[in-house]
């Protein structure tokens, strides 16, 4: 049966069942697009990664309710674009997307942001090549666009790029006691984010606060540590944006005394980890990676725990 006509687009037609489970997708003769298609289907099956991340995302898609089909075709053509143009190799610095991608449409953002958060993880080996300026402003300024209870922004970024201040950070921390993997200490950017309690403790005697006993045990949870944290994700988010891999790993308790006498860090700033980032080579380990992530079901409890 046919379920959809486009004749505008190379007269595609779209039939289906009623007696078999199948999609088949017919095509004017010698057309383009059929081309393409069979050039993705081998692509697909010569590259196990973008095989796993475009399977990724059409199970994802699947899971959501669609009003039309062309719906859920034009969702999954960020991650189709993505593909073919690294296939193709012209993967280049991204340009801006068309204003059409930029604004939600029926309620929902474009599939392009679920790519990347998808493929939001832990490099850990880099190439030594550096970073544009430019590349490095964006991501420090991304961090700083990070939410912050009461708005204090009580973060601060030590940014090491020079050759002998990175070898100067792993230096001390290796004398410290922490043993990093060769491959990572090649990343050409490193960034200490750091929570200032203080600021917080200031920000909530003021008198819309009004905190003025500046009591810490008014605190659910230190918000330092959280709006620190939200900072580190976006930049993590941002080198994969820029096509960058990055790492953040924690510092355990001697190399952080190390690292602040090392650079000059403030009593009242408290480092919380370290990013790495910068272009991912091969190889590195994956970490802890290898457990998986928890489903959806154990980690949602909807309505009552
Ligand atoms: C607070 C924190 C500390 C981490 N510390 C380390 C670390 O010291 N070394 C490391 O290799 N990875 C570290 N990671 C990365 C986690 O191992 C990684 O996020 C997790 O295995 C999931 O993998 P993915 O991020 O690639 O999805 C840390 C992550 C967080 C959030």
């Amino acid at each position: 049966m046919v379920r959809l006509r486009e004749p505008h687009w190379f007269q595609h037609r779209l039939l289906k069942g009623p007696d078999t489970d199948i999609n088949l997708h017919v095509f004017s003769a010698g057309c383009p697009e059929t081309d393409r298609m069979l050039w993705f289907r081998d692509w697909l099956r010569s590259n196990a990664r973008d095989r796993e991340l475009y399977a990724g995302v059409k199970q994802e898609l699947a899971g959501r309710n669609w009003s039309s089909v062309q719906q859920y075709a034009e969702a999954k053509t960020a991650v189709i674009s993505a593909i073919l143009a690294r296939a193709h190799g012209t993967a280049g610095p991204r340009r801006s997307l068309p204003a059409s991608h930029r604004t939600p449409r029926d309620g929902r953002w474009p599939v392009e942001f679920q790519l990347m958060v998808r493929k939001r993880r832990m490099v850990r080996a880099f190439r030594e090549d550096p970073l544009a300026p430019e590349v490095v402003t964006r991501i420090l300024a991304n961090g700083n666009r990070a939410p912050s209870a009461g708005f204090t922004q009580g973060y601060g970024f030590l940014v090491l790029e020079a050759a002998e201040d990175r070898a100067r950070f792993w230096q001390t921390i290796t004398a410290a006691g922490h043993r990093p993997d060769p491959a990572e200490t090649a990343a050409p950017l490193l960034v200490v984010p750091l929570a200032c309690k203080a600021a917080y403790l200031e920000r909530y005697a003021e008198p819309d606060k009004g905190w003025s006993d500046r009591d810490e045990g008014r605190w659910p949870v230190p918000y330092w540590y959280i709006d620190t944290g939200f900072a580190a994700l976006l930049m993590l988010l941002t080198a994969v944006d820029q096509e960058l891999g990055g790492l953040f790993f924690g510092l355990p308790l001697k190399a952080v005394a190390a690292v602040r006498a090392a650079f000059g860090v403030p009593a009242d700033h408290e480092p919380i980890g370290v990013l790495a980032i910068g272009h991912p080579a091969p190889g590195g380990s994956t970490g802890s990676a290898w457990r998986g992530r928890r489903s959806l079901n154990e980690v949602v409890h909807r309505g009552h725990w």
